[in-house]
């Protein structure tokens, strides 16, 4: 798919089909978060691909019940190396929420490029999902995502204008 359309197709998927991603696919669509950006090169990320239907099942009670996670059948956490990641951007803040922020967002892309479906999930219980996943203590859950095709594929939700999000030269209200 063009660039531009892949941006313009993606939509946050509440509905999926039970049926399996082929594993090449599922590989090049993780390929494409190994290749992102990340402050210093450090790549402060892991992502942990559950296909356990027993796991999947427990991550919707940590995700709010947001039943539509159990329906794919894959479900992707990203998670941060915060400890590793770069910890002075700007002089004061750590990189990692942005660093695995873009690798995700790869991985969306991706996704709607092999006509797959995503939906970014940040209304999860931290410790739950740690817990599930054995993830330790020094390791931050950033976001989830479950992958697979789509069943239903939502209208395009508004956006603020290009006007409203743009100033040139200085910083505009
Ligand atoms: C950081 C982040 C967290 C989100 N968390 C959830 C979530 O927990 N559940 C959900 O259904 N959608 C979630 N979304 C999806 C947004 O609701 C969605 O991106 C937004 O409404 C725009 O719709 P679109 O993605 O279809 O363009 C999240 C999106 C982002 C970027």
């Amino acid at each position: 798919m063009e660039f531009y359309e892949v941006v313009k197709k993606r939509r946050s998927i509440r509905a999926y089909k039970p049926d399996p991603i082929p594993e090449e696919i599922l590989l090049r669509i993780l390929e494409t978060a190994r290749l992102a950006p990340s402050a210093k090169n450090i790549q402060p990320w892991k992502f942990i691909v559950v296909k356990d239907r027993v796991v999947k099942e427990k991550l919707v009670t940590a995700c709010r019940n947001q039943t539509f996670i159990g329906e794919a059948p894959v479900v992707i956490c990203a998670v941060a190396l915060k400890n590793i990641a770069f910890g002075r951007m700007g002089g004061y803040w750590n990189s990692y929420p942005v660093d695995v922020a873009i690798a995700l967002e790869h991985i969306v892309l991706a996704a709607t490029n092999e006509g797959l479906g995503t939906c970014w999930i940040g209304a999860y219980d931290e410790n739950a999902v740690k817990e599930l996943l054995k993830i330790p203590e020094d390791v931050q859950v950033i976001a989830l995502t479950p992958l697979g095709y789509p069943k239903e594929i939502p209208n395009a939700r508004p956006r603020k204008s290009l006007s409203e999000i743009v100033s040139f030269d200085y910083f505009k209200e």
